[in-house]
Protein backbone atom coordinates (compact mmCIF):
# COMPACT_ATOMS: atom_id res chain seq x y z
CA UNK A 1 0.00 0.00 0.00
CA UNK A 2 1.03 3.41 -0.97
CA UNK A 3 -0.09 6.95 0.66
CA UNK A 4 1.13 10.14 -0.55
CA UNK A 5 2.05 12.70 2.41
CA UNK A 6 2.09 16.03 1.95
CA UNK A 7 3.03 18.35 4.08
CA UNK A 8 0.44 20.40 5.10
CA UNK A 9 -1.71 17.52 5.32
CA UNK A 10 0.07 15.62 7.40
CA UNK A 11 -2.93 15.09 10.30
CA UNK A 12 -5.08 14.49 7.30
CA UNK A 13 -2.63 11.28 6.14
CA UNK A 14 -1.82 9.82 9.48
CA UNK A 15 -6.01 9.72 10.32
CA UNK A 16 -6.12 7.86 7.30
CA UNK A 17 -2.82 5.75 8.17
CA UNK A 18 -4.90 4.51 11.46
CA UNK A 19 -7.91 4.10 9.54
CA UNK A 20 -5.99 1.88 7.30
CA UNK A 21 -3.38 0.27 8.82
CA UNK A 22 -3.49 -2.05 11.89
CA UNK A 23 -0.66 -3.24 13.67
CA UNK A 24 1.93 -2.76 16.85
CA UNK A 25 5.39 -2.46 15.81
CA UNK A 26 6.02 0.01 12.44
CA UNK A 27 9.74 0.36 11.19
CA UNK A 28 10.32 3.66 9.52
CA UNK A 29 12.89 2.85 6.39
CA UNK A 30 14.14 6.24 5.27
CA UNK A 31 17.17 8.44 4.96
CA UNK A 32 18.12 11.47 7.46
CA UNK A 33 15.52 14.23 7.35
CA UNK A 34 13.58 11.96 5.02
CA UNK A 35 10.75 12.53 7.32
CA UNK A 36 9.95 9.90 9.87
CA UNK A 37 10.37 11.62 12.81
CA UNK A 38 7.81 14.16 11.43
CA UNK A 39 4.94 11.42 10.43
CA UNK A 40 5.20 9.74 13.77
CA UNK A 41 4.76 13.04 15.43
CA UNK A 42 1.68 13.15 13.38
CA UNK A 43 0.73 9.41 13.92
CA UNK A 44 0.88 10.27 17.84
CA UNK A 45 -0.47 13.73 17.64
CA UNK A 46 -3.67 11.64 15.64
CA UNK A 47 -3.80 9.75 18.78
CA UNK A 48 -4.39 12.73 21.04
CA UNK A 49 -0.94 12.79 22.16
CA UNK A 50 -0.43 16.11 23.31
CA UNK A 51 3.47 16.18 24.53
CA UNK A 52 5.73 17.32 22.59
CA UNK A 53 7.21 14.47 20.57
CA UNK A 54 10.66 14.71 19.21
CA UNK A 55 13.14 12.68 18.35
CA UNK A 56 14.66 10.80 21.36
CA UNK A 57 18.05 12.15 21.40
CA UNK A 58 19.21 12.06 24.51
CA UNK A 59 17.42 8.30 25.55
CA UNK A 60 16.55 5.64 22.71
CA UNK A 61 12.75 5.54 23.87
CA UNK A 62 10.67 7.82 24.36
CA UNK A 63 7.41 6.56 25.74
CA UNK A 64 3.38 8.58 25.21
CA UNK A 65 0.62 7.59 26.81
CA UNK A 66 -3.02 8.27 25.67
CA UNK A 67 -6.38 7.45 26.14
CA UNK A 68 -8.66 5.23 23.79
CA UNK A 69 -12.23 4.31 24.38
CA UNK A 70 -11.73 4.76 28.09
CA UNK A 71 -8.31 2.58 28.27
CA UNK A 72 -4.62 3.86 28.72
CA UNK A 73 -2.21 2.98 26.17
CA UNK A 74 1.25 3.66 25.59
CA UNK A 75 3.31 4.20 22.36
CA UNK A 76 6.76 3.53 22.31
CA UNK A 77 8.99 5.64 19.68
CA UNK A 78 12.41 4.41 19.42
CA UNK A 79 15.33 6.50 17.83
CA UNK A 80 18.26 4.05 16.89
CA UNK A 81 20.44 6.32 14.90
CA UNK A 82 22.97 6.36 17.66
CA UNK A 83 22.52 2.77 18.70
CA UNK A 84 26.42 1.04 18.36
CA UNK A 85 25.03 -2.76 18.65
CA UNK A 86 22.05 -4.62 19.15
CA UNK A 87 23.29 -5.93 22.52
CA UNK A 88 22.88 -2.16 23.42
CA UNK A 89 19.14 -2.02 22.25
CA UNK A 90 18.90 -5.06 24.43
CA UNK A 91 20.22 -3.36 27.60
CA UNK A 92 18.59 -0.17 26.80
CA UNK A 93 14.47 -2.29 27.02
CA UNK A 94 14.18 -2.36 22.97
CA UNK A 95 13.61 -5.89 22.83
CA UNK A 96 10.68 -5.40 25.83
CA UNK A 97 9.18 -2.28 24.23
CA UNK A 98 9.03 -4.20 20.95
CA UNK A 99 7.17 -7.49 22.33
CA UNK A 100 5.14 -5.36 24.99
CA UNK A 101 1.81 -5.37 22.90
CA UNK A 102 2.27 -1.73 23.26
CA UNK A 103 2.62 0.37 19.72
CA UNK A 104 6.05 1.01 19.04
CA UNK A 105 7.62 3.24 16.23
CA UNK A 106 11.21 2.58 15.43
CA UNK A 107 12.99 4.90 13.45
CA UNK A 108 16.88 3.12 12.02
CA UNK A 109 15.06 0.00 12.19
CA UNK A 110 18.17 -1.70 10.26
CA UNK A 111 20.71 -1.62 13.29
CA UNK A 112 18.48 -4.68 15.07
CA UNK A 113 18.00 -6.76 12.31
CA UNK A 114 17.55 -10.08 14.81
CA UNK A 115 15.59 -8.20 17.73
CA UNK A 116 12.87 -6.73 15.35
CA UNK A 117 9.73 -8.83 15.32
CA UNK A 118 9.06 -10.57 12.28
CA UNK A 119 5.52 -9.75 12.55
CA UNK A 120 6.22 -6.11 11.75
CA UNK A 121 4.45 -3.15 9.43
CA UNK A 122 7.59 -1.39 7.08
CA UNK A 123 6.97 1.75 6.35
CA UNK A 124 9.49 3.04 3.84
CA UNK A 125 10.09 6.94 3.39
CA UNK A 126 11.18 8.66 -0.14
CA UNK A 127 11.21 12.00 -0.86
CA UNK A 128 8.85 12.83 -3.57
CA UNK A 129 9.05 16.71 -3.82
CA UNK A 130 9.79 19.66 -1.66
CA UNK A 131 6.85 18.71 0.68
CA UNK A 132 5.46 15.53 -0.47
CA UNK A 133 6.84 12.08 0.60
CA UNK A 134 6.28 8.60 -0.36
CA UNK A 135 4.97 6.12 2.45
CA UNK A 136 5.35 2.40 1.13
CA UNK A 137 3.83 0.35 3.63
CA UNK A 138 4.69 -3.29 3.63
CA UNK A 139 2.59 -5.32 6.18
CA UNK A 140 4.79 -8.78 7.25
CA UNK A 141 4.38 -11.27 8.92
N1 LIG B 1 5.53 15.32 3.40
C1 LIG B 1 6.45 15.44 4.36
N2 LIG B 1 6.47 14.59 5.39
C2 LIG B 1 7.41 14.71 6.35
N3 LIG B 1 8.39 15.64 6.38
C3 LIG B 1 8.42 16.51 5.38
C4 LIG B 1 7.47 16.44 4.32
N4 LIG B 1 7.76 17.40 3.47
C5 LIG B 1 8.81 18.03 3.95
N5 LIG B 1 9.23 17.54 5.11
C6 LIG B 1 10.37 18.04 5.90
O1 LIG B 1 11.43 17.08 5.89
C7 LIG B 1 12.11 17.11 7.14
C8 LIG B 1 12.03 15.75 7.75
O2 LIG B 1 12.72 15.73 8.96
P1 LIG B 1 12.59 14.55 10.00
O3 LIG B 1 11.16 14.18 10.15
O4 LIG B 1 13.34 14.94 11.23
O5 LIG B 1 13.35 13.36 9.24
P2 LIG B 1 13.98 12.02 9.78
O6 LIG B 1 13.35 11.70 11.11
O7 LIG B 1 13.64 11.01 8.73
O8 LIG B 1 15.46 12.24 9.87
C9 LIG B 1 11.41 18.17 8.00
O9 LIG B 1 12.15 19.37 7.89
C10 LIG B 1 10.05 18.31 7.36
O10 LIG B 1 9.49 19.58 7.55
MG1 LIG C 1 14.27 11.22 12.98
Amino acid sequence: MEILVQLDQIDECARYFWRKVEGKVFAFYGKMGSGKTTFIRALCRAKGIEEQVSSPTFSLINEYTYKEEGINRRIFHIDLYRLRDEEEAIQAGVEDCLYSGDTCFVEWPDKIPSVLPQKRIDVHILPHSNYTRLLKIDFRS
